[in-house]
């Protein structure tokens, strides 16, 4: 039978899918990325190599796992042959590498979009990673937007330049600076000769591997909580992290998935505005940052820490059909010595087990209702979930309890093999 394995956040990104994802891919036959951009920064530590992907599915540093990148990505050409680069510093066989021809392309006037964006929000600024991931997909919808196959098109000069004089009128009006006609056409002609070599009609290439029994692993980029229709809007990113945008992000049918695993941290944090209801903006959110090293791998941020919110968890759990979960980061709170998880929101004189749509736009005014533990304990690189303290199987417990999933794998350290698997 083929399996197909799909990694999500299931809370405001860097949860550790990278990390998961890697280590899925070991036994797996493909690695793919389905939706998304270099938004995304997938940290992995892989045989004591350190690598941070933004494009590329990480299960590609697997001797034996091809990777794809599914018509779901958006693709920024210049990060993509710079990632190569490292991989192939890396002794990384990029023959393995697939890239689907209908996966749309950013262009240096969606960077630019993204910051004028940004900058008529006044106020509502969204906090985005400013590479171009919303414009990009923007222009998909709107239908004007250039997908890969477009480059080998007798038209694509002619739509690009079309593209470019039509955002440099908005630029200027805007007062920004206009871009280079002439050098982002020459460059783009570069990238589709650079390109050929990877660009394949994925879609029948996964349902062939379907049809072999392969296995394949999905690793999903940002998490629930970003979700353009299930998260926080507008506080998200322009794609659906979530489960519905693996299948349109790859063309494979709801009846090939055969796990959702979804990944969350033994605490929170988020990168970017928008709502945090557990949020410790504190001397407790400062020290899990240290401890836990929270500054983003794309655009080195410092994220925004707070405790685990089983509420929004549970929401997590329900909207993607997850059948287990990965909790890393157990031994960072083991550092913490005390740590909180929230089991409900209280609004009105109301208590909410369950995320309910009473408390949008009214976060700020939410009391979290936590309950404490203990979390002292040394478990840097355990892999026997029996040598756990107590403290720490309590804690795991309670996650399970409130979540209805079992915690099927737990991070014990950043690297690959710094895992518990039950
Ligand atoms: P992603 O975007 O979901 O792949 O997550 P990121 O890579 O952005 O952030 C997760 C960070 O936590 C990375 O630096 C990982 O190396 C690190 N990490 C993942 N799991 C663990 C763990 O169990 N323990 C510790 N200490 N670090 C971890
Ligand atoms: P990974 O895959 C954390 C956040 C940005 C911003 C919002 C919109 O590493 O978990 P965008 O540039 O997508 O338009 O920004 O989404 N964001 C992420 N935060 N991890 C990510 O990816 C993210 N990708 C986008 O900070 O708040
Ligand atoms: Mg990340």
């Amino acid at each position: 039978m083929a399996k197909v394995e799909v990694v999500l956040g299931l809370n405001y990104g860097d949860e550790g899918k990278g990390k998961i994802s890697t280590f899925l891919a070991q036994d797996s036959d493909i690695a793919l990325r389905c939706t998304g951009g270099n938004n995304a920064g997938h940290t992995v530590e892989f045989n004591g190599t350190k690598i941070v992907f933004h494009l590329i599915p990480s299960g590609i540093l697997n001797k034996d796992t091809e990777a794809v990148i599914g018509n779901g990505v958006v693709i920024d050409p210049k990060v993509l042959f710079e990632e190569i680069e490292i991989l192939k510093e890396n002794k990384v066989d990029l023959t393995k590498l697939h890239i689907s021809t209908r996966a749309h392309l950013i262009f240096p006037y969606h960077v630019l979009e993204d910051k004028l964006h940004e900058y008529l929000k006044e106020d509502d600024k969204v906090g985005t990673t400013a590479r171009g991931i919303g414009p990009c997909y923007m222009d998909k919808a709107d239908r004007i937007g250039l997908r890969v196959i477009d480059m080998y098109s007798d038209s694509f000069e002619k739509k690009l330049r079309r593209n470019i004089k039509n955002k440099n009128k908005v630029f200027e009006l805007f007062g920004f600076e206009t871009l280079d006609e002439e050098q982002i056409v020459s460059d783009y002609l570069k990238y589709r000769d650079m390109m050929k070599p990877y660009v394949i009609d994925t879609v029948s290439y996964l349902h062939k591997a379907i049809d072999e029994n392969k296995k394949i692993i999905c690793e999903g980029a940002q998490a629930t909580g970003l979700d353009m229709d299930l998260g926080d809007y507008p506080m998200v990113t322009s794609s659906n992290p979530t489960i519905g945008g693996i299948q349109t992000g790859s063309g494979l049918g709801a009846k090939d998935i055969t796990s959702v695993y979804g990944v969350c941290k033994a605490y929170a944090s988020r990168v970017g505005e928008g709502p945090f209801i557990t949020e410790q903006n504190n001397e407790t959110g400062d020290l899990i940052r240290e401890l836990g090293h929270e500054y983003g791998a794309t655009t080195k941020r410092p994220r925004r820490c707070g405790w685990m919110d089983l509420v929004a968890l549970k929401y997590a759990v329900k909207v993607n059909g997850v059948t287990a979960l990965a909790l890393n980061h157990l031994d960072t709170i083991g550092k913490l010595g005390n740590a909180k998880l929230c089991v409900g929101y209280k609004l009105d004189g109301i208590v909410y087990d369950e995320s309910n749509d009473a408390i949008i736009g009214r976060e700020n005014e939410v009391e979290p209702i936590y309950e404490e533990f203990e979390t002292n304990f040394e478990i840097k690189g355990e892999i026997d979930y029996n040598n756990l303290p107590e403290n720490a199987k309590k804690y795991i417990e309670r996650i399970e309890k409130h979540l209805s999933v079992p915690v099927k794998f737990i991070g014990t350290g950043p690297d690959n093999d710094d895992m518990i698997i039950r």
